[in-house]
């Protein structure tokens, strides 16, 4: 079987964040989540099931791609390979787009777009919803990344029922400036970095609480596109994600130098009346939500600390596509 179809998933940011695991091996989460998805970063991949090749082959960026690597997707071409019943190898080809420096790949678009390229070479042709669940399986946060504007990932009760939905296109005037703090793969992966919150922070209980109480504030504020107020409940979800790590055993903190200059940034934006919010995620860059009218001002705002290139304008991106070669 050969299949030469691509699909491009586009990322996303959490404004009510994903932060640990209730099933590790079904990567069903904690709490229910919700995020915007992002137009400037994205992941485009083909997949075909070829009966000549001996084992799994996987290219990123046009790079052969270690044993490591591979069996990542190989473990998660398996849930594709099993329903579908096929047993060949396939080849696997992806290509991250970042605007700016490399390495700012990201796990959720990269395994929403495998689960896509999969879902066509496989022939199973599952829907965006039922999709999701499979992309679960290879990240958490890319079960959001099957849709595009606002979207929910519910944290169900079983495989099937843990999965994405959209509240909202974001067809309004809202976007998202990232300010690259540092492009390097980072040391604690966001796996690891739950894995232990959960296990030793004692803030992890009112995280959950809490939690909730901002998943259905958001929902409401995005609906009536009372963009303050979703503002404010983001920056503050995003906050006590980071408050959880802290009183982990060991201490867990993703911050720089330079995420601290740029969530300073932010406030004095507010100050001067511009309203913006940030959040951060496992690692040390800065997402400002803001107007995407107001992005410009932004940036022009944010270079006189960065370099222009470490700043870069997003607009809502949209459901996983399928593109042609
Ligand atoms: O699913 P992962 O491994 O990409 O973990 C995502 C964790 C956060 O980015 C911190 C929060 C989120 O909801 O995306």
């Amino acid at each position: 079987m050969s299949n030469e179809k691509k699909v491009r998933a586009y990322t996303n940011i959490a404004l009510i964040k994903y932060w640990g695991k209730r099933d590790e091996k079904l990567f069903l989460p904690m709490n229910s989540s919700l995020s915007l998805t992002l137009d400037s970063f994205y992941t485009e991949t083909s997949v075909s099931f070829e009966d000549s090749t001996e084992g799994d082959v996987f290219y990123l960026n046009d790079a052969l791609q270690d044993a490591k690597a591979t069996q990542k997707v190989s473990r998660f071409l398996d849930l594709f390979r099993q329903e579908a019943g096929i047993t060949s190898a396939a080849v696997v080809k992806s290509t991250n787009f970042v605007p700016t420096a490399a390495g700012l790949a990201s796990s959720a678009s990269g395994m929403a777009a495998l689960a896509g390229a999969a879902n066509l070479a496989s022939g199973l042709n599952l829907d965006k919803t039922t999709l999701s669940t499979y992309a679960r399986r290879g990240s958490g946060s890319a079960t959001r990344s099957m849709f595009g504007g606002f979207v929910e990932w519910e944290k169900g009760t079983n495989n099937e029922d843990s999965r994405a939905i959209k509240i909202d296109e974001a067809s309004w005037d809202i976007g998202m400036v990232t300010i690259i703090v540092n492009d390097k793969q980072k040391s604690i992966s966001s796996r690891e970095g739950m894995k232990n919150t959960v296990a030793t922070s004692p803030f992890y209980p009112s995280w959950l609480e809490s939690t909730s109480v901002d998943l259905a504030n958001i929902k409401e504020a995005i609906l009536a596109k009372d963009f303050e107020q979703v503002g404010m409940i983001t920056e503050s979800n995003g906050m006590k994600m980071h408050a959880t790590m802290l009183g982990a055993n060991p201490p867990l903190s993703y911050w720089e130098p330079d995420s601290v200059r740029a969530m300073q940034a932010v406030r004095n934006l507010r100050q001067s009346g511009i309203p913006c919010y940030f959040t951060m995620d496992a690692g040390p860059n800065v997402k400002v939500l803001c107007r995407l009218s107001d992005s410009q001002k932004i940036k022009d705002y944010l270079v006189q600390t960065f370099n222009p290139e470490q700043i870069v304008i997003s607009g809502p991106g949209k459901d996983l596509e399928e593109i042609s070669i």
